[in-house]
């Protein structure tokens, strides 16, 4: 049997998996980390700690797993994306790495947008808006706020591509994580070297860019090591882990929505070819095999909400099992809510509104509301939420004919079946796909390796697991209530205003 190595570099910690040639996973280690905030909105992390985790989770899954290193053909890696590693010349970390969930750079957004001859003039060049989390911004803000460090970077990378770094002795990274630094021409899978010129950034600060299953490099010798794996094993170009993740659940070409309850909440499909991004409400990205993009949108809170109603409001959901508990009392209540609403922006929002003061609300309270109702209408307003951008996905490109689900809330059958009910279609989980980004990783290597002979190969290895199917008798209930659901950012949005003027002062 054949082994591929799937690592992703996530935001709370490092997953390893191995998985085998026909798709089936042998084992896997996770590994976490802190995060720090050294101030409101910040958010950064030490890329020794990365390493720390992936050469510890390595060595223990080779151990636990009693794979011999010598069956393992390639390792993949996926990552949190849009961080901004900086290095100097001797490839030291020059200071910690600033996250995608960092919010300092509003200004750098601006003048980025400025730059580029407003939204349109950037869209142009990038086919995407420049969210604050991206990494643009975050040079622009380093070479403002601290131009000694700005002065001493050489290069810099993204977090996967720090640890690809370190695993192989290259600074190179993949069209999937490039698309998101916001510096990359999508259309054309290069950097934006219009854009570099325009922002003043030198092209020689970038690392190479490749396809996601190019061999980028190979395992040296103090790597193997420290960690057990083979010298010499090659190391594919992998992808950020929002596009590498879909990947994993097979959706590589259109007509596949694939929808991710995790702490965030992601609605994506692939694209067959390059489709302009109009207004940039979504992100377009370059997908994980040549010739094909990504399409998604990112809402912030989905999973979060569900854990946060739990934490902040729970009593004995707070024990074990709490999500089942949960589920069980959100069951008893009709679809609807007795007509409650949930807004789920409580950390603000991505998509399809940009709005860092949107804020969670509870819409149409009244006596006989009690905890399963407010439960159920969490986990409906999440999956309305997600409808909004798959209303968007769908007015802007292909038809979609299968919703795929995957991450934490896809665990869950009543969210399944208020999934399958809220789209009218069936919703399907696949093999692996429970693996987040690993798993996508590890396919991807194993087109690297020549496993399979594409990415569009390796993803004939997913199989069924469930599927959930639609009742048409809930249909009217939830048109109507997404309907309203839909209706009420526009009325908040002057609220949303006022409030966060005075949080502010
Ligand atoms: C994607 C995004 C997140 C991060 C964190 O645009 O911001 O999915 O990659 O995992």
């Amino acid at each position: 049997m054949e082994y591929l190595l799937g690592v992703d570099i996530g935001t709370s910690g490092c997953k390893s998996i191995l998985i085998d040639s026909t798709g089936k996973v042998a084992g896997s280690t996770l590994k976490e980390y802190s995060l720090y905030t050294p101030r409101t909105g910040w958010s950064e992390q030490t890329p020794a700690d990365w390493w720390t985790a992936v050469t510890g989770g390595i060595a223990e899954l080779l151990n636990k797993t009693g794979v011999s290193a010598g069956r393992i053909r390639g390792m993949g890696l996926s990552g949190q994306m849009h961080g901004l590693v900086p290095l100097d010349k001797y490839d030291e970390v020059i200071r910690p790495a600033i996250l995608w969930n960092d919010q300092r750079t509003t200004e750098q957004c601006g003048i980025i947008l400025k730059k580029a001859g407003g939204l349109s003039g950037l869209l142009k060049l990038t086919n995407n808006q420049m969210l604050p989390g991206y990494t643009a911004g975050k040079l622009l803000w380093l070479r403002a706020n601290e131009p000694e460090n700005y002065e001493k970077m050489t290069h810099f990378l993204n977090p996967k591509d720090y640890i690809r770094m370190r695993l192989t002795g290259e600074r190179a990274t993949e069209v999937s994580d490039a698309s998101g630094t916001g510096l990359f021409d999508v259309e054309h899978r290069t950097w934006s070297v219009k854009l570099l010129s325009l922002l003043d950034i030198s092209l020689s600060l970038l690392p190479s860019c490749h396809e996601s299953a190019e061999i980028t490099g190979r395992i040296t010798r103090e790597t193997a090591e420290l960690t057990g794996l083979p010298e010499g094993l090659p190391v594919a170009g992998g992808g950020g882990d929002a596009v590498i993740q879909t990947t994993g659940m097979g959706l590589i070409r259109s007509g596949v929505l694939g929808t991710i309850i995790g702490t965030s909440g992601i609605a994506a499909m692939g694209l067959n070819g390059y489709y302009p991004n109009p207004e940039g409400l979504l992100q377009v990205f370059c997908n994980n095999t040549p010739s094909t993009w990504h399409v998604m949108g990112v809402t912030l809170n989905a999973g979060g909400a569900y854990r946060w109603f739990r934490d902040a409001l729970g009593g004995i959901e707070k024990r074990e099992d709490v999500y089942a508990l949960m589920d069980r009392a959100a069951k008893g209540v009709p679809p609807g809510s007795q007509g409650l609403i949930f807004l789920p922006y409580l950390t603000g929002e991505r998509c399809p509104y940009t709005d860092p003061a949107a804020r969670g609300a509870f819409i149409g309270l009244g006596l006989h509301h009690g905890k399963p109702e407010f439960t159920r209408s969490i986990l409906e307003g999440v999956v309305f939420g997600l409808k909004d951008v798959y209303a968007l996905i769908h007015s802007m490109y292909d038809s979609v004919t299968e919703i795929r689900t995957s991450g934490g809330g896809s665990l869950s059958p009543l969210w399944r079946q208020i999934q399958a009910d809220v789209f009218q279609s069936p919703v399907i989980t696949v093999s692996g796909s429970g693996e987040g980004g690993a798993y996508g990783a590890a396919l991807v290597a194993g087109a690297g390796a020549g496993v399979w002979s594409s990415v569009d190969d390796a993803i004939g290895v997913l199989k069924k697991e469930t599927e959930t199917i639609p009742n048409p008798g809930n249909k009217n209930i939830y048109e109507d209530m997404y309907n309203i659901y839909h209706s009420l950012y526009g009325v908040l949005k002057p609220v949303y205003r006022d409030l966060s003027m005075l949080e502010n002062g």
